[in-house]
Formats: C-alpha cells, structure tokens, sequence
C-alpha cells in the first residue's frame, strides 16, 4: 500500500492505472477505523481493480462547539489495517495543503441538508459536500463506498453526484454493529463505561419501530412513543432527534403506506457524546 499526502502524485498514480483501464474503488473516511470502515474497503476490494482509502478529520463538517479537537485519531494503526485489507492507496492530506488560507469554496446540497442530522448541525452537510466533492475530482473513483449509519450522508452525497453529473457509482454496506447490537462508531470509543453500557438503547428504540411496523403499526406517533420509552430508560442518553422519515426526500412520514419503504432514524447525545443509528422498513 503507497501512503500519499500529496494529491497531485495519487492523481499522477491513478491517471496511469485509469490508461490501462483499471476500475477504482474509493473509501473515503476521517479515520480511527472500525470493522465498518474495513467492510467497506473489502467491497472495494471485491469489485474493483484499485483501491483508494482516504483519511482526513474534516475541520468543515464540525461546528464551532462540536467535537472536532476531540475526535479521536490513529494514523499507524489505521494504516497497518488497510495494508492488511489490500488497499492499494492512503490518501492522508494536511489540512493546512488541502484547505490553503484562501480556500473558500462550499459546496451546498440544499433541501436534504436541512433534515435530520442537518436540523442540530446546520453546516455539517456543506462540509462533508465540499470534502467529498473535492476528495473526488482527485481520486475519480468508478465506485463511492459509503456506510448505512450514515444514511443521510450516503442521500446528500447522491443527490450532489446526480446534480453536478458525475459519474460515481456509490454503494451503500449495511450497518456493522458490536455484539450487543451498537452500531460501530468512531465515536464510541469517546463514552464512558456507563455511556457505553446505555448506548445501545438506541438500536433496541429503532428495532422496536421495525418490531411494532412487522406488527402492523402505521402511525409515526404509534410507533415513536414505545421507542422513546426505551431511550427515557438510560439516564446518560438525550434524544436529538428519532423519527420515521421517507428513504428518498427524508420527510417525516405520518401514516406508513402499504409497500412504503421507511427509514426509523435516531440522534441521540450520550452526554457529550452525539451517537446516530437507522433501521430501513418496508410495509
Ligand atoms: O463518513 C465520514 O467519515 C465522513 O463524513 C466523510 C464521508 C469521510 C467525509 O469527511
């Protein structure tokens, strides 16, 4: 595996591989990597020629009082892992190369931006946009690889790639969760012991939804009260958001239709720590 820090050589690299007609793979991720992120890179494995795993903690896609300084980061041992995954490049920028002093472009996907995630952090999307945008004009993947938790992301970053015609395939890998159910996280490793015994409430809430949905519940309000009850249980644990919503425009759904597909969707901050989870329905 080639570590680069300079886009200009991955690109000279890739352009080289792209005249031989070499397929790409690209995972783009902020580091402290998880089994999530290496199920990914092993898609990308399996279904291209080339594979380009990027790290980069964001600064753009933090707010001003979130927890950008405390993110928690290991560059050797992120890079022993893709070596040992078969990624053929590291992509690992410096901040101050890749936003120089002057930069002051953002790159804003208007309507889905705005739900969910994007209600409590009103910048985040344009920041993982303009990161995304600017991470794919260097690498020019054939394949975006991107994880379910962060369903709203894997939205935004679609309908930027289908509005400003690239042509991106993304793939979507299902959620990979720990043994009781929580959802694998670089932040998880940010809880308390305490935090971390309650945090999976959060999965129990959503499968509860999926549960009462199976069980014929159509209403949203049916189906977020028992949920809530479960979340009310852990004390560390206040709700940012829990809602049904719509896979496509990510509206609040109020009365699941038959052969509706639904996304049962939660926020929830264990203390300081703001934790995100999905379950997809289908009536
Ligand atoms: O999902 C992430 O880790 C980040 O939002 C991404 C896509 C790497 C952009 O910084």
């Amino acid at each position: 595996m080639r570590v680069v820090q300079n886009p200009a050589k991955l690109q000279t690299a890739l352009a080289r591989l792209k005249r031989q007609d070499k397929k790409i793979g690209f995972v783009p991720t902020m580091g402290y990597l998880h089994e999530g992120h290496l199920s990914l890179v092993r898609l990308a494995r399996k279904e291209n020629d080339v594979v380009v795993a990027s790290i980069f903690v964001n600064p753009l896609q933090f707010g001003p009082r979130e927890d950008f300084k405390r993110y928690p980061r290991d560059f050797p041992r992120d890079a022993r892992l893709l070596k040992k995954e078969k990624a053929d490049f590291l992509l690992a920028p410096a901040a101050e190369e890749f936003y120089p002093k002057d930069f002051q472009t953002e790159v804003k996907v208007t309507r889905l931006s705005g739900r969910l995630c994007g209600a409590s952090r009103p910048a985040h999307f344009a920041g993982v946009c303009t990161v995304v945008l600017k991470l794919l004009n260097i690498v020019k993947p054939d394949r975006l690889y991107l994880g379910q938790k962060d369903y709203q992301q894997v939205q935004v970053i679609g309908q930027m790639i289908k509005d400003l015609g690239f042509s991106v395939m993304i793939r979507m890998a299902p959620i990979v969760r720990e043994p009781d159910g929580l959802a694998m996280s670089s932040r998880n490793v940010l809880l308390s012991k305490k935090e971390r015994e309650e945090a999976p409430c959060l999965h129990r809430a959503l499968c509860e939804g999926a549960r009462l949905v199976k069980r014929g519940v159509r209403d949203a309000g049916g189906l977020q009260k028992p949920m809530r009850e479960i979340l009310k249980r852990a004390a560390s644990a206040r709700v940012d958001y829990l809602e049904i919503v719509d896979v496509r425009t990510l509206r609040p759904v109020v009365k699941l239709k038959k052969g509706q597909k639904a996304l049962l969707t939660g926020a929830v901050f264990f203390k300081k720590t703001r934790l995100i989870d999905n379950e997809l329905v289908r009536v």
